[in-house]
């Protein structure tokens, strides 16, 4: 039977001591930190997280600004939004919710954001310095991922990590934190021939590839370590990309969905805006 992850918790302890280190950031330097959240359109998981995110600053004292654009944006229009937030002093960082309406080029408004303000650790800056083991803003997903994982002690050196998903927002900064971790670290995608097997040999299992309930019991070794970033809707509701119920008896640790990783996405958005803020007062 497996012990479960529980990212409510975690994320909320997390938000409890950025509350104290934010509060002490406001009197050290006198000002409140700010991010600044866009939404471009109306699709409604966006609008729920760009909501939690809101919230999540909000209970931990950051300031945060709302923009709100209609869907028929035009690039100009988003380019010139983030631009000017780039421009601003008073802000720390900037969050560009993805996906952006089809009209809109992301990677050229993303590469609008300076990468000191890149709270989501999305550009090439900071995935490089990622890879290279410098200092950088890591992806907020990954990077809760991995708070998760030494917030139960689990052990990481040495061991096979195996992810499942190859995307620039999770799965390779995913890689390359445990590859900093010191795992020996396997990519599956798409095109990978001999999945179940690589993912039967690994003691560390990530699965973020948008598939709902993908990873089956014959796809996890004994006492594995599981962890579920997919988020998908189905008509019966949220779903992981691990079929939590077929593995949950063969593992030693997996993180429910939802619950799991998800919330631990926001606190690492709240972590990773504290730190811009640091920087941006040279005081990190
Ligand atoms: N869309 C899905 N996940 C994310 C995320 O972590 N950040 C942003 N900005 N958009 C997303």
């Amino acid at each position: 039977m497996a012990k479960i992850i529980d990212g409510k918790i975690i994320s909320a302890e997390i938000k409890e001591q950025l509350k104290k280190k934010v509060s002490a950031f406001t009197d050290k330097f006198n000002r409140k930190i700010s991010l600044a959240v866009i939404l471009v359109g109306e699709n409604p998981a966006s609008q729920v997280y760009v909501k939690n995110k809101i919230k999540a600053a909000e209970f931990v004292g950051i300031e945060s600004l709302a923009f709100y654009l209609p869907e028929d944006s035009t690039q100009e229009q988003v380019n010139d939004l983030v631009l000017s937030l780039a421009k601003d002093e008073k802000v720390d960082g900037i969050l560009v919710q993805l996906p952006l309406p089809k009209q809109i080029n992301e990677d050229q408004v993303l590469n609008l954001i300076p990468a000191e303000k890149d709270v989501d650790g999305f550009l090439a800056e900071n995935l490089g310095n990622l890879a290279m083991g410098n200092p950088s803003t890591v992806a907020c997903t990954p990077f809760g991922v991995i708070q998760m994982l030494k917030h139960e002690n689990i052990e990481l050196c040495g061991k096979n990590a195996v992810v499942i998903g190859r995307s620039n927002i999770v799965g390779k900064p995913m890689a390359m934190l445990l590859l900093n971790e010191n795992c020996t670290v396997t990519v599956c995608h798409s095109k990978t021939s001999n999945l179940k097997e690589i993912c039967c040999n690994a003691d560390i299992l990530v699965a973020a590839i948008g598939k709902p309930l993908f990873v089956k019991e014959d796809m996890v070794k004994d006492g594995a370590v599981v962890i579920d970033v997919g988020i998908n809707r189905t008509e019966n509701g949220l779903v992981g990309d691990v079929d939590y119920k077929a593995v949950f008896d063969k593992v030693s640790y997996i993180t429910p969905v939802p619950g799991g990783v998800g919330p631990m996405t926001i606190a690492m958005l709240m972590e990773n805006t504290y730190n811009c803020a640091l920087r941006r007062q040279n005081a990190l």
